[in-house]
């Protein structure tokens, strides 16, 4: 208990400093004025399509609609509770098609005037009642209007009934629908996953409702802030086992599961599911195919989650708010993990973890996702935001918090180093694009379907992290919230916190960070004391033609040390002078911005590096991560940033290390097709082979593993980078590795940890028989993270028709599991010789492929993103820009920025090569000697 306590309070007080200091992102200029807007008009649907758009400008004739041709829904009804029974079929019907068929009551309160029903339902074939889609009754004295007409609106995914008469303010009534539905393959809405166990292909019916696919399930209001009670019943056959949101009701026939109602909940965070999964304890369960858990691939999952649950109850200050948590591992799955209430769903590498044959990695994603996803049952589930376009504020605080929780699960990870690594530089690569946008969007801006899915990218997830919690989970338990309550509430906390100083109000300062995109380059100059900042892009040239209200200025807040010693917080925007001698600021990334200095106090830096070699990982981190930077927007130059990893062939330490292979991942992929490379491949050979030696030697020849859990990921890194690079004896050792695996496969000898990486060398220094034992392995794996590293593995090779044979399997879904098939292209493009088979695959079907694995789908934006990486000539920019025009009407979905955002990269990439190449050259030949 005493460690909790000082985690929470510790932490605590840094969050206050970290929310206050304005690491946020979000939403409208006013809050009242923009509620006003999206219930009186709403965005009108044809001009939805640019999410990225500004609204339009006042002069804009206002072109009257039907309500139904609103994305939103109208704000005349709320409902209250669903009784739902749904009945999927685990076998094929007559046509050989998979369905499920159901019927619905759901009770509303009507609260405005309107002889109108409208809800949505999307894909469901609905039963008639004397030529109606649905039975209206009232509850109480409540006199029912009879139904005038009844239709379904495909584009806005409505059942709208037209009454004769009006409904009465303050009545309720009860809306009755039958239905069928397709539970097809497509990892939407109440969906099917197969496969196979002791050689019978088995199905599983399950959901994922985010964000707008429960109206594929059943008719309901589905939007965030229409919470309800539901009281489900689902029909199933006996060797079967039903699970949804709550507890099972006892004493019911074996093959109808009724469970409690739930709690006044959100419709996308319901599940359902039906399987023959087992599950390993009572009412903490961890369920997953029978094989994985008699080969105890739960448990470890199961050993966290105790743990995780209870530092959250005493973080949160608030009990786990429901009488059951199940987690669930599904064969097929499109994102990570889904935080339905009460029944969490995950991709299997998400959740199962196998002592023996998974590596660190795996356990640590397994730690980070499943805290990740505990967090949002208090925030998020309990408090949930109004509508999609807070989003951020949702899944910023869990992935802020997902690391204190893992922290608390596996203390001696140092977890929350690897904040900066995998999150912090995450965010600030997309972020300092002209095309980035402000996380913070109005309500009317964030519409149809395909627009809340693009919400879900990179800067959501970790722009932001931090709040004041208590109080707010209190006031708006089973309700919903948008983010000005919270600051509303961190401000009270700011005022009740003696010795806290803060320049202006928490709504001043987050606004600067959340309605305005980007984020401050700071300039110090020691020598003469300034300070001042600047938005920083990576493109200096790029044309921002998004005005922002504060001129692209922000409250900084600076964490800066003076030789050494830690100062006192200093806010940019007064401004004092500063004492010389050298400065770090930004200590440990707590702040979400670059630092640039004079280039007396950068030498003075670069030599503490080498010569005072201080072991403080982030720190190291950062300087090369910020040089590196700065170099790409051309305000210090590549050499000065190339210089920050001379001192790396003394460097042990992962952080560092890590950082600095990211950033030379951009001059491999820039120059690993120019004259370039030849120097660039002997520079880093020299560099990273002391680690690579200091690996044989600590691990006693390749024989043990580094007990430092960074340790073993610094391993991971040097052994791969030592083959890419060519050091001695590197490949010869992944060769017999491999070869000796092929030989008995049935004694792997290769380390989890390293199988990744030795895998992927095997296979690309090896021919048609490396790859081919592969792909069997990849058919006969029973853990998913195995399967998963294999897949990634093939696409390694340099054989040409290798690479356009697996290209071809991605499509084909008895290959290539339909959630794994844009990754796979992915990985195909990031190796050299596959980046252009990838890139004319793509274009060549881009409309099947947009249409199969596109539809709001969750990480389709990464395929545009991941192909066009290397691009950095003109050509490639011109038929960039082609593909864009050949498939306007085809669309790009949820890729639409990532397509925007793959332009503007290839033109800073293009300008960069040009203006860097020759030098890159000399450096790295002058270096390499
Ligand atoms: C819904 O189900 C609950 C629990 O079984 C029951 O008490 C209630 O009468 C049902 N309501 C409707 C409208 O069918
Ligand atoms: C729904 O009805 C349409 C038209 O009759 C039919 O083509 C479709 O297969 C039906 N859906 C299901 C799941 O049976
Ligand atoms: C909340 O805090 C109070 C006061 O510190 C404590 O007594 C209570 O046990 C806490 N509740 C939970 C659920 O942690
Ligand atoms: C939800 O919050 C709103 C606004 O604070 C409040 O008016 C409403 O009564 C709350 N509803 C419930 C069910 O707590
Ligand atoms: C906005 O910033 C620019 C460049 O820093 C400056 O020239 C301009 O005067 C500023 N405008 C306002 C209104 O502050
Ligand atoms: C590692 O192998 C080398 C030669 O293969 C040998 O000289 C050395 O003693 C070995 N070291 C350990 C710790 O086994
Ligand atoms: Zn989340």
């Amino acid at each position: 208990m005493g460690k909790v306590y000082y985690v929470s309070k510790n932490v605590g007080l840094g969050m206050l400093v970290l929310a206050v200091a304005a690491l946020a992102t979000i939403i409208a200029l006013s809050i009242a004025y923009d509620k006003e807007r999206a219930k009186n008009r709403g965005k009108p649907g044809d001009e939805a399509t640019d999410s990225t758009s500004m609204p339009p400008p006042p002069t804009t004739p206002f072109i009257p609609k039907e309500p139904w041709d609103h994305y939103r829904l109208p704000d005349s009804l709320v409902p209250l509770s669903y009784n739902v029974t749904l009945w999927p079929r685990l076998e094929p019907d007559a046509r050989g098609m998979f369905v499920f068929t159901g019927h619905s009551a759901v009770v509303f309160r009507c609260v405005k005037e309107t002889d109108l029903i409208i809800i949505h339902s999307n894909k469901l074939n609905l039963t008639t009642f004397y030529g109606h889609h649905a039975k209206l009754t009232g509850l109480g004295k409540a006199t029912v209007p009879t139904i005038q007409k009844s239709w379904l609106v495909v584009k806005t995914e409505y059942l709208v009934l037209q009454l004769h008469s009006r409904l009465a303010v303050g009545s309720l009534y009860l809306l009755y629908t039958e239905f069928l539905g397709e539970l097809a393959d497509d990892l939407q809405g109440f969906y099917r996953s197969e496969y196979i166990e002791d050689g019978v292909k088995k199905v599983v019916a399950t959901s994922q409702m985010q964000a707008t696919y429960a109206r594929k399930t059943f008719p309901c209001f589905d939007e965030p802030a229409m919470k309800a009670v539901f009281n489900v019943i689902i029909i199933h056959d006996r060797a079967t086992v039903a699970l949804s949101n709550d507890s099972v009701i006892d004493g019911v026939p074996v093959s109808v599961t009724t469970f409690e109602p739930t709690e006044r909940m959100s419709t996308y965070l319901l599940a359902f599911i039906v399987s023959d999964f087992l599950s390993n304890s009572l009412q903490v369960r961890i369920w997953a195919r029978r094989k994985a858990i008699a080969d105890r691939q739960g448990d470890y999952a199961l050993s966290v989650t105790g743990p995780i649950l209870q530092f959250y109850e005493h973080y949160y200050n608030a009990t786990y708010p429901l009488s059951k948590s199940d987690q669930i591992a599904l064969p097929d799955f499109n994102a990570g993990a889904m935080e339905n209430w009460g029944l969490i769903t995950y991709r299997e590498t998400a959740l199962l973890y196998d002592p023996m044959l998974s590596s660190t990695g795996n356990k640590e994603r397994v730690t980070t996702v499943i805290s990740h996803e505990l967090a949002h049952m208090w925030f998020g589930n309990l408090v949930t935001l109004q509508w999609w376009n807070d989003l951020w504020l949702n899944e910023g605080f869990a992935s802020y918090v997902e690391y204190l929780g893992a922290d608390y699960a596996e203390p001696t990870w140092n977890i929350k180093d690897q904040i900066i690594l995998s999150d912090v530089h995450k965010v600030f690569a997309v972020d300092a694009l002209a095309s980035s946008h402000p996380l913070s969007r109005r309500e009317e801006e964030v519409n149809n379907p395909a627009e809340i899915s693009e919400m879900f990218n990179t800067i959501s997830y970790s722009k932001v992290r931090s709040s004041d919690r208590i109080s707010y989970l209190n006031t708006f338990a089973f309700n919903n919230t948008v983010y000005t309550d919270l600051w509303d509430h961190l401000q009270k906390a700011v005022e009740n916190t003696p010795g806290m100083h803060i320049p202006h109000t928490v709504h001043n300062i987050m606004n600067h960070w959340t309605l305005q995109m980007g984020f401050p380059v700071v300039t110090i100059d020691t020598r003469t004391g300034s300070i001042t900042q600047k938005h920083f892009l990576l493109d200096p040239d790029s044309v921002v033609d998004r005005p922002s209200q504060f001129n692209y200025t922000w409250f900084v807040p600076i964490k800066w040390m003076k030789t050494g010693v830690e100062q006192q917080q200093y806010w940019l925007l007064q401004k004092t002078g500063m004492a010389i001698d050298w400065v770090l600021a930004n200590t440990n990334v707590s702040g979400y911005f670059r630092v640039n200095y004079d280039l007396y106090n950068w030498d003075r830096l670069l030599s503490l590096l080498s010569t005072n070699h201080q072991e403080n990982g982030p720190r190291e981190a950062q300087i090369i991560d910020d040089t590196f930077n700065l170099a790409r927007a051309k305000i210090i130059s590549t050499t000065l940033a190339l210089r920050t990893t001379k001192y790396l062939s003394k460097e042990r330490d992962y952080i560092p290390w890590d950082s600095a292979l990211r950033n030379l991942d951009y001059y491999i992929l820039m120059f690993d097709r120019t004259e370039v490379y030849g120097a660039l491949q002997a520079y880093l050979k020299k560099q990273i082979q002391p680690l690579f030696e200091h690996f044989k030697t600590i691990t006693a020849n390749w024989t043990k593993v580094p007990t430092k859990h960074t340790d073993q990921y610094n391993q991971i890194n040097a052994v791969g980078y030592a083959c890419g690079m060519g050091v001695e004896g590197c490949r010869e050792l992944i060769k017999s590795w491999y070869r000796q695996w092929m030989e008995n496969p049935h004694h792997n000898p290769i380390h989890p940890n390293l199988k990744s990486t030795v895998y992927c060398s095997a296979i690309a220094f090896g021919g048609v028989e490396e790859w081919d034992f592969a792909w069997r392995m990849f058919k006969n794996a029973t853990l998913a993270s195995e399967a998963s590293r294999l897949r990634a593995a093939m696409s390694c090779t340099k054989a040409p028709w290798l690479l356009n044979r697996y290209l071809e399997y991605t499509l084909d879904p008895t290959k290539i599991r339909k959630q794994d098939a844009t990754s796979t292209i992915q990985y195909v493009a990031r190796n050299i010789v596959g980046m252009p088979l990838a890139w004319n695959f793509v274009r060549a079907r881009w409309g099947y492929i947009f249409q199969q694995y596109g539809k709001g789908s969750f990480s389709f934006s990464n395929l545009i993103n991941g192909i066009t990486k290397r691009f950095s000539s003109e050509f490639e920019l011109q038929e960039l820009k082609k593909f864009k025009e050949e498939n306007l009407h085809v669309g790009f979905g949820s890729a639409t920025l990532a397509l925007e955002q793959a332009i503007e990269k290839t033109t800073a990439n293009i300008k960069w090569v040009t203006e860097n190449k020759a030098h890159v050259l000399k450096w790295f030949t002058e270096e390499s000697k």
